[in-house]
């Protein structure tokens, strides 16, 4: 949340950081600011700013009716509003009694309000109700030549999740940064260097990055950067090159993000598959860093992981019991810590994030490793602070996702999930061994079937936008259908801000059934007639209690499926696919609903209201 930028060098700094921010206003889109160093005619130094609620375009229509002075060295920031309201005083940059220092903030510093009243005391004035605005007064305060320092001084004091960017209008050509819990990478370019919340900001200058560790200050020059502990000891760092490139967080030719993130499964599922199925037809996961030993040894998995990522999550958890017989567990993340959970060191716990940032889920996996499980996280962001801090890493390869809903990624995780489970029972060797490898080669024709999915998508758009008056839409599933119900109910609650609910079909009866009127879209997801025939008939039993009842029927069933033709006022085809592996498909139709459904309703779909795409506060 909040989106960060700084840049020292020899462009027009403004030119850069509005670029910047253009890319990172997924983060939070309340308001946006600008702080340039300029020098004037008598050679002194001070700081433009330009800060307006709302997004950015407001602060662009703002600089371009009231130009800042040009200066080579400037931050930004786009927030997603915690303390203070989205007002152009709450707005980053905040500034201490003199203007001389800007800061700009992503986080929370929890002990803002005793420093706010010492600094009141001390005789400070202060503007907003933000809680950054004190580090702008205490590094003011601290301020003694060394901008560095009074910020490895200041962030000593402060509790909390910070990402801190700072300029001094003493300090020309400096830019200071401060990282503890929120994300923060440096690029690196010729005589020029940049800070920003995430890579996308300077993709188009430099594809060379450093990972900034936990407590670590940076101190940004034309000519270098320097990386200090916040105790002032040289930090290490991790340097690594970004391996996509500016066209992969460009619209390309879409109208939305969205949309291209769509059409882009294929690939990113195709990605995220690629080079770990070997020719021997067996998985070879090397990357992992937990030896198969320990893998052997683990007797329960824990999955945490928030909203989409934990839908992913819910469906791993059928593959997992189903393929290594390990009992597993899934729960959002925020819930996790609180109730004491029971763990040891043959406890494998998931974590799952697109961003790697989430705060909830950092949490979580902490309080694992302080149980001694050992953490694996499944991650779509190199570099970022959940693989940093878990024990192993599979990375999905979705690419840069800048849809605030999250399409692709969650397509990748639910890859990354099957590799994890193969993996578990390949080297468990359970009696599934027939089966495992069956569906490892079944899994490599995912991304054709998407695409065929993708290809068949008309009657989904019109049918969305014959239902954009519609007062809520029900969705039902059985098994890992039951999920996918639950993501399709997520989608359309995010970008339509309509009702929406995702049930398992089996609880209808036990209440949601009431809710059941004439016309209402019902979005029923079908588990394959083969296999587990079993579920296939209860479901479509529901299928035929919801319509007598008056439900418009919208139904997700495979090729071939015909037993539910009958019943279905609207019928959505998707490839026939092992039964675990069903919502690698039948999840794509749902976003396209979705993001149908809500363009129809003007929303825009890429920044839905009151949203961020990356939650780096609890
Ligand atoms: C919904 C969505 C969110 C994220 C959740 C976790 O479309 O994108 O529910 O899935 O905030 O984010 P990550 O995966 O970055 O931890």
């Amino acid at each position: 949340m909040c989106g960060i930028v700084g840049y020292v060098g020899s462009q027009t700094a403004l030119d850069v950081v509005i670029a910047g921010l253009q890319r990172l206003e997924y983060r939070g889109y309340d308001s946006a600011g600008v702080a340039v160093q300029t020098q004037g005619l008598d050679g002194q130094w001070s700081l433009a700013t330009d800060k307006r609620a709302g997004k950015l375009a407001n602060l662009e229509k703002s600089l371009a009716e009231t130009p800042l002075p040009a200066g080579t060295t400037g931050i930004g920031h786009t927030r997603w509003a915690t303390h203070g309201g989205p007002t152009d005083a709450n707005a980053h940059p905040h500034l201490d009694d003199h203007a001389r220092v800007a800061v700009v903030h992503n986080g929370i510093i929890e002990n803002f309000a005793q420093l706010r009243a010492e600094l009141a005391e001390r005789g400070h004035t202060l503007r907003s109700e933000t809680d950054t605005e004190v580090v702008a007064h205490l590094l003011g305060e601290a301020y003694d030549g060394d901008l560095a320092e009074a910020m490895r001084a200041v962030c000593r004091r402060l509790d909390g999740a910070f990402t801190l960017v700072a300029v001094h209008a003493d300090a020309p050509d400096v830019v200071v940064g401060a990282r503890r819990n929120s994300p923060l990478v440096v690029g690196r370019g010729e005589g020029e260097n940049f800070l920003a919340s995430d890579v996308a900001a300077f993709i188009a200058h430099t594809r060379e990055a450093i990972e900034l560790g936990q407590d670590q200050v940076v101190e940004l020059r034309r000519e270098g950067v320097t990386v200090t502990n916040f105790d002032g000891t040289p930090a290490e760092v991790r340097e690594y090159h970004v391996d996509w490139d500016a066209s992969a967080a460009e619209k390309g030719g879409y109208d939305y993000f969205m949309l291209k993130e769509i059409a882009e499964q294929p690939k990113a599922v195709a990605d995220t598959l690629l080079g770990r199925i070997g020719t021997d037809g067996r998985l070879h996961l090397d990357e992992l860093r937990i030896s198969d030993q320990v893998l052997r040894e683990v007797d329960k998995v824990v999955i945490v992981a928030c909203g989409t990522a934990f839908h992913a999550g819910m469906i791993a958890k059928y593959a997992i019991e189903h393929w290594t017989r390990i009992p597993c567990e899934v729960e959002v993340a925020s819930e996790f810590r609180y109730r004491d959970p029971i763990m040891d060191d043959r406890t494998l716990v998931i974590a799952i994030s697109q961003s790697g940032e989430t705060m909830d889920t950092l949490m979580a996996l902490r309080h694992a490793r302080e149980q001694g499980a050992k953490v694996l996280a499944i991650c779509n962001t190199n570099g970022s602070t959940i693989p940093r801090e878990s024990d192993a890493v599979l990375y999905t390869h979705a690419g840069p996702e800048v849809a605030v809903a999250s399409t692709k990624a969650f397509l990748t995780q639910l890859v990354a999930c099957y590799l994890v489970a193969l993996y578990l029972g390949q080297v468990r060797g359970t009696k599934w061994g027939d089966e495992i490898f069956g569906i490892i080669r079944e899994l490599g024709d995912a991304p054709k079937q998407v695409e065929q999915v993708l290809e068949t998508m008309e009657p989904v758009r019109e049918l969305a936008r014959s239902l954009a008056d519609a007062k809520s839409v029900l969705f039902l599933g059985r098994h890992v259908g039951f999920p996918v119900a639950l993501e399709g109910a997520l989608k359309l609650k995010e970008l339509a801000y309509m009702h929406a609910e995702g049930f398992a079909a089996g609880e209808l009866k036990h209440g949601p059934i009431a809710l059941i009127e004439e016309g209402l879209p019902v979005v029923v997801v079908v588990p394959s007639p083969r296999g587990r025939s079993i579920l296939h008939d209860k479901i479509v039993s529901n299928i035929q209690e919801i319509r007598a009842r008056g439900a418009r029927t919208i139904v997700i069933a495979e090729e071939g499926d015909e037993a539910v033709v009958p019943y279905a006022d609207h019928l959505i085809r998707i490839p026939v696919t092992p039964v675990l592996l069903q919502p690698l498909v039948s999840t794509v139709p749902l976003q396209v609903f979705a993001c149908e459904l809500a363009t129809a309703k003007g929303h825009e779909v890429d920044q839905p209201r009151n949203l961020a795409k990356s939650v780096t506060v609890e």
